[in-house]
């Protein structure tokens, strides 16, 4: 299969082509996601399959409008209703409980007594939903365990041969997945199960306190979404963080890797980049233009991520700049912490490469 690149006025290719059951990736505001028919049981099939994605690994379903989960779900509460009038079209992706357990096929749900929802802030995406009358399965749009793709590109670097269409509308605004929220407990808590730019205290300001998947916190705890407790994000090339703004320690550690022939790829903030390494042998991808942004930082960590991996001859080592764990720094945090396994810059680190 030829996977065509479609522009905004080839919708009525994609409407056509999501009603026949064949997948099309979509731009939302967060990452391109895989969309297909989410009540067609062999289209999402086909979805595990071109991803190459786990079975027991639930999808989101994307709505164009809240209307279109009263056939879904058991209950809308107050706390849900409120962030949906708050943060929809938006980054934030809530769990409901089912109406019954065969509201969605199984091959969405992951067999859960829960699904997922969102609606993204993208007309286009929002148009596909409503024309094609299909409420969309779309998880990121990488083969399973790749970084997330924020540009058509992405995708088609994953995908091609293997889906019906891509929708190109340019760069993704934000870079990383919605927040996951799950709100489906009547007597618990709401609780967040993956971090995301919409903060959890943007979230408490409209609903008050809410938790925290424990596994966030303590990574010996099993996540509750399980997606999360997957290889993710992974770059072919080891990716090291460096938490530091010292300037001597980013040096110290190129030299030393430069002393055993290691080739290097840089990710940090423009400042740095142009200061450092503008005349060194290193290869280098800029997360902000000029000073630290964690916005910034967490709309390019995939796409740098992606470009220094595919750089030929490959490089040895990945070395990638930490950010506070704060606002915005906790989602960007915690998708680099899985890009690099955990792993922090020190001598040991850089003897084991
Ligand atoms: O921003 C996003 O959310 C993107 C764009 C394309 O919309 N989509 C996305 O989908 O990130 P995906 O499939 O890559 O991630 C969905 C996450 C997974 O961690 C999955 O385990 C979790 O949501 N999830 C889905 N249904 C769930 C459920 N019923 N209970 C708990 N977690 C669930
Ligand atoms: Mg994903």
């Amino acid at each position: 299969m030829q996977t065509k690149i479609l522009k905004l006025n080839d919708m009525n290719d994609a409407v056509k082509a999501i009603q026949a059951g064949q997948l099309i990736a979509f731009p939302t505001e967060t990452v391109y996601g895989l969309g297909a028919d989410a009540l067609n049981e062999d289209a999402v099939k086909a979805v595990y399959a071109a991803k190459g994605r786990p079975s027991d690994n639930p999808l989101i379903v994307h709505v164009s409008s809240e209307s279109e989960l009263i056939p879904f779900v058991k209950e809308i509460s107050a706390d849900a209703q409120k962030l949906m009038d708050t943060f929809w079209p938006g980054p934030l992706t809530l769990i409901f409980k089912l109406k019954d357990e065969n509201s969605l096929p199984k091959a969405v749900t992951g067999g859960l007594e829960t699904a997922a929802f969102r609606m993204p802030d993208k007309e286009v995406t929002r148009d596909l939903i409503k024309q094609s009358g299909r409420v969309l399965v779309g998880p990121s749009a990488n083969s399973s365990g790749k970084p997330s793709p924020t540009q058509a590109s992405h995708v088609l670097d994953d995908l091609f041969g293997k889906i019906y269409g891509v929708i190109d509308d340019g760069p993704c605004r934000v870079g990383v997945e919605s927040t996951v929220i799950d709100v489906s407990a009547v007597t618990a808590l709401p609780t967040i199960l993956r971090p995301g730019v919409i903060t959890k205290e943007q979230i408490e300001t409209e609903i008050g306190p809410v938790l925290i998947d424990k596994h966030l916190i303590d990574q010996q705890e099993v996540p509750k979404s399980p997606g999360m407790k997957y290889k993710h994000y992974s770059p072919d090339t080891p990716v090291i963080m460096i938490d530091t703004l010292s300037e001597k320690v980013w040096l110290d550690c190129v030299e030393k890797l430069s002393q055993h022939n290691k080739a290097i790829g840089i990710l940090a903030h423009g400042d740095l980049v142009n200061k450092l390494y503008s005349s060194a042998d290193v290869a280098t991808f800029k997360l902000s233009v000029d000073e630290k942004s964690v916005s910034e930082a967490a709309k390019n960590l995939f796409a740098g991520l992606r470009y220094l991996d595919r750089l030929k001859p490959n490089l040895d080592v990945i070395l990638a700049e930490v950010y506070p764990e704060v606002d915005e720094g906790t989602a960007y945090m915690n998708r680099l912490n899985k890009a690099a396994g955990g792993k922090v810059y020190s001598t040991k680190e850089i003897e084991n490469l």
